[in-house]
């Protein structure tokens, strides 16, 4: 091959390997090395790439001589995916054909459309749940004209609940979608930090009272303002200490700390929530963050909770270029920090 041409190629972001009639590598680019370190000439591809799919799809090439496309996930690497483009070449006689074998990585966008999948199914399961609940209870007060006052009431009561539980919902896919993508602006001005932690417990008055809690809160910072956007800020604050309410038991105390703190050499608020709650065991921090994940789906429905609640404080912390740091330990309680920048400029 041209000098040129394999230039060219090394810089091509595609994986492209050729191979000859036994199967052996003789060629790959620089992209092809970067993914598979054991590209190697005089290798059997096979030993590279194990997929049966490919293999049959190389017999049928050099068979027919013919070009494919095919997709497939290599079983020695796993939850890859591949689009593979065989291009069979003739050179005069059979021993000289080869193969070019050009792979595109389809990982990141199958995972992506696993993702969207995942929340459509999600979405259509959380709505349609309420929803079943509130035609069931229609049709038995038609249905039946001889029902109780008190029981009509009763159900009644239930199909309220249940319409705010899907309020409820649709309101934080609202939320979840504004903070989401990036292309939404938000405006930032100079705020009081203090003021918001003010507001967010001020919001969460009754519930705390209805649990006889106490919150301590505890103010170490009094530089300057930060610039934020206020009302995504009460929102983390409210979806996070309306957590530590939910799962504090009656009569315990929530301390909230604001204080400086550095994370990786940089200066932050580090806001922080910290309750005496159940805690959360070491197998679900890092998932916590994810849409509609939920330790116990049940329990957090019967307590009128959607699962999105910290899945819209990450991304709005995440918008203010701030961190979201969760410890936890069972039966002792758990830690929400929130870190945002000082000096923070939009
Ligand atoms: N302070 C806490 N103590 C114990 N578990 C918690 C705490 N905060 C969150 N969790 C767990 O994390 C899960 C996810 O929280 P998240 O706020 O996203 O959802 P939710 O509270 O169930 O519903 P909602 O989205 O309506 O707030 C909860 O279901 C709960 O299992
Ligand atoms: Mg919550």
């Amino acid at each position: 091959m041209k000098k040129s041409i394999k230039k060219t190629l090394d810089k091509t972001p595609l994986i492209i390997i050729a191979i000859n009639s036994d199967r052996n590598i003789i060629y790959y680019n620089n992209f092809a090395k970067q993914k598979f370190l054991f590209l190697e000439e005089g290798r059997d591809i096979n030993i590279i790439i194990r997929s049966t799919e490919l293999n049959d799809f190389i017999d049928k090439s050099f068979n027919e001589k013919k070009d494919h496309r095919i997709e497939f996930q290599p079983s020695n690497f796993e939850n890859w995916y591949f689009i593979a483009d065989l291009f069979f070449l003739e050179e005069g006689r059979d021993s000289d054909s080869s193969l070019i074998i050009m792979i595109t990585d389809q990982t990141m966008l199958y995972n992506y459309e696993k993702m969207r999948t995942d929340f459509v199914a999600n979405v259509s399961h959380e709505l349609r749940t309420p929803l079943s609940s509130i035609v069931g209870y229609i049709e038995t007060i038609k249905n039946d004209s001889s029902l109780d006052k008190d029981i009509t009431y009763k159900f009644l009561d239930i199909m309220e609940n249940q319409a705010w539980r899907m309020t409820r919902l649709v309101e934080d896919l609202l939320l979840l979608s504004k903070y989401e993508s990036e292309d939404k602006p938000l405006n930032f001005k100079n705020d009081n930090i203090l003021n918001l932690v003010h507001s967010a417990i001020d919001n969460l008055n009754k519930k705390i009272e209805d649990k006889r809690l106490k919150i301590n809160l505890e103010n170490k910072y009094s530089k300057g303002d930060l610039t934020l956007n206020s009302d995504s800020i009460i929102q983390v604050f409210i979806n996070i200490l309306d957590n530590a309410i939910k799962y504090s038991p009656l009569e315990s105390e929530i301390t909230v700390r604001l204080k400086e703190a550095f994370l990786d050499e940089r200066l932050f608020v580090q806001i922080m929530f910290q309750d005496q709650g159940e805690g959360i065991s070491k197998e679900h921090l890092s998932r916590l963050t994810e849409r509609f994940y939920r330790i116990d789906k049940d329990r957090s429905r019967d307590l009128g909770g959607t699962g999105l609640g910290l899945s819209i404080v990450k991304h709005i912390v995440n918008r203010h270029n701030g961190r979201l740091i969760i410890e936890s330990t069972v039966n002792e309680g758990s830690v929400f920090s929130v870190y945002l920048p000082i000096n923070y400029t939009i």
